[in-house]
């Protein structure tokens, strides 16, 4: 069971990511909870700001720490999270082995940063881990969020059947995954390849395994060991 809070700016991105398939059955059976809650019901005063001018100048406003850690805190008190964290480009970049050492958490609190980010004392603060996506700039964490959350949400154990089983996903060995063929055998005259119609499962598998190797070593030899295994 992996509770998962989600403090945000603009809540209504994470409006449906996880009504769907995979995440809406990890909920549907008890094993994943997405709450997402409004960083501005913590805002200030009337108009419930939370960002203001970056100190020292510049374009582009700054997500203010008092409603942040108002949040947190509060979050805090109902759950205790093992860990917080802060979706943001300078973080560690998301691989599958983050993703698998997450899913065996029980409640994570993603905040979704903004504009040019959030007040550098609310990270050294409360912030446990730091995470990007990729090296490209968001408008916002949400997104990036949305893509952890679905990440990890399909590792939890029960989440996948034996069909769907994440032990032959792409990265779980450190390889891509093999292609793959379906119905009809053939098609616009192209052939899916005999081993594959063959019945033998073992020669199947090497099949598979050789072609991943050949694939990593191809598109992602950055993936590959010394041996180039
Ligand atoms: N927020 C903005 N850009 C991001 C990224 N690449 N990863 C995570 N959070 C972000």
């Amino acid at each position: 069971m992996l509770e998962i809070d989600i403090l945000a700016v603009i809540p209504g991105l994470l409006d449906s990511p996880f009504s769907h398939s995979m995440l809406k059955r990890a909920a549907d059976q008890g094993l994943l909870t997405v709450r997402v809650i409004d960083l501005r019901e913590y805002g200030a005063g009337k108009y419930k700001q939370i960002d203001d001018y970056a100190f020292g100048g510049g374009a582009g406003m700054v997500l203010m720490p008092q409603p942040l850690a108002d949040a947190i805190r509060e979050l805090s008190r109902e759950r205790s999270y093992d860990e917080i964290i802060y979706l943001t480009p300078d973080g560690e970049t998301l691989n599958q082995s983050i993703a698998n050492q997450l899913s065996l958490k029980s409640r994570l609190l993603l905040i979704c940063g903004h504009y040019k980010g959030i007040d550098e004392r609310i990270r050294t603060k409360f912030v446990t881990r730091e995470i990007s996506i990729g090296d490209y700039v968001l408008s916002g964490g949400e997104l990036a969020a949305a893509v952890l959350v679905d990440a990890i949400g399909r590792l939890i154990p029960g989440v996948l059947n034996d069909e769907t089983s994440a032990l032959t996903d792409s990265f779980q060995d450190q390889l891509l995954a093999p292609p793959v063929y379906t119905r009809p055998a053939e098609w616009e005259g192209e052939k899916v390849p005999d081993i594959l119609l063959s019945g033998h499962q073992a020669k199947i598998d090497d099949w598979r395994h050789e072609q991943a190797i050949a694939r990593t070593r191809a598109r992602r030899p950055d993936l590959m060991n010394d041996e180039g295994l």
